[in-house]
């Protein structure tokens, strides 16, 4: 199948880095499946690149939802008839501003893994049926330098957590359907200028997708189990 025809599903793609992967994808020639939580923005960031004259379509996604998980996945896979690519965009950095250990509540960390490791996982259930039925599949998951155990320290420890868990999850997918083709890597994205990422992060959100964007069109004999910053290996 030509890569012009692949179906992509990026959550969190209103704004920020998923917003500039959307369009990244469809600029490749992939149909992307924009989704957001909240219906307006998602469709208002559809609007604005249909205006750029690329091709893709709005579903409502909350990825701390089971419900609203299985409902879009159901629905992009009716309509498309496959999903090729997830991309595990959508986070939250929940912990409060240089909060330590013992400032961070028990809440704030059952926050931080619904979205930013039980939505990626619920997602992965739900999407690698479709994409093990064709035999292709590749999915990138947006961690952080953050969640590095070999650069671990102290700060946003529900933020870190919870990637060093979705990093865990990108090695366990990785080495259980490597063998369906399906091909599943992590990536920092580096400090970038977005909400999440503030004003004065170095980096631009298209220098973060670019990786993204690498990651989602791997070909057949492409990296799995990797994490990655710049299209560069780093340490876990
Ligand atoms: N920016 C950085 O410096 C940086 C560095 C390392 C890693 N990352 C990672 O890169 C990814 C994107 O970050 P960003 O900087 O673009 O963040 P951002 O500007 O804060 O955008 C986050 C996106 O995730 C969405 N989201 C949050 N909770 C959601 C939920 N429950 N369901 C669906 N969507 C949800 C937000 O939707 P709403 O608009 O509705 O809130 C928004 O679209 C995240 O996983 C982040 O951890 C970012």
């Amino acid at each position: 199948m030509s890569a012009a025809k692949r179906i992509a599903l990026v959550s969190g793609g209103n704004r920020g880095i998923g917003y500039e992967i959307c369009r990244q994808l469809a600029k490749h020639g992939l149909f992307v499946v924009l989704t957001a939580r909240d219906a307006a923005k998602g469709k208002a960031a559809v609007k604005a690149l249909h205006q750029e004259g690329f091709e893709l379509e709005f579903h409502r996604l909350d990825v701390t939802s089971c419900r609203s998980i299985r409902a879009c996945v159901a629905a992009v896979a009716e309509r498309r008839g496959r999903i090729d690519v997830l991309v595990n965009n959508a986070g939250i950095l929940a912990d409060l501003r240089g909060s330590r250990f013992l400032d961070s509540k028990l809440e704030t960390y059952r926050d931080t893994l619904e979205a930013n490791l039980f939505g990626p996982l619920q997602l992965a259930q739900a999407v690698i049926p479709v994409m093990k039925a064709h035999r292709y599949g590749r999915i990138v998951n947006l961690s952080s330098g953050l969640g590095q155990l070999s650069e671990m320290g102290a700060g946003t420890p529900a933020y870190r957590i919870s990637k060093t868990a979705l990093n865990a999850l990108t090695r366990i997918l990785s080495a259980e359907f490597k063998d369906n083709n399906i091909l599943v890597n992590a990536m920092c994205p580096g400090w970038t200028r977005t909400g999440m990422g503030g004003e004065s992060a170095p980096r631009t959100p298209e220098q973060a997708a670019d990786t993204a964007q690498w990651l989602a069109t791997l070909p057949d004999d492409g990296p799995s189990g990797g994490f990655f910053r710049d299209r560069k290996a780093i340490s876990w």
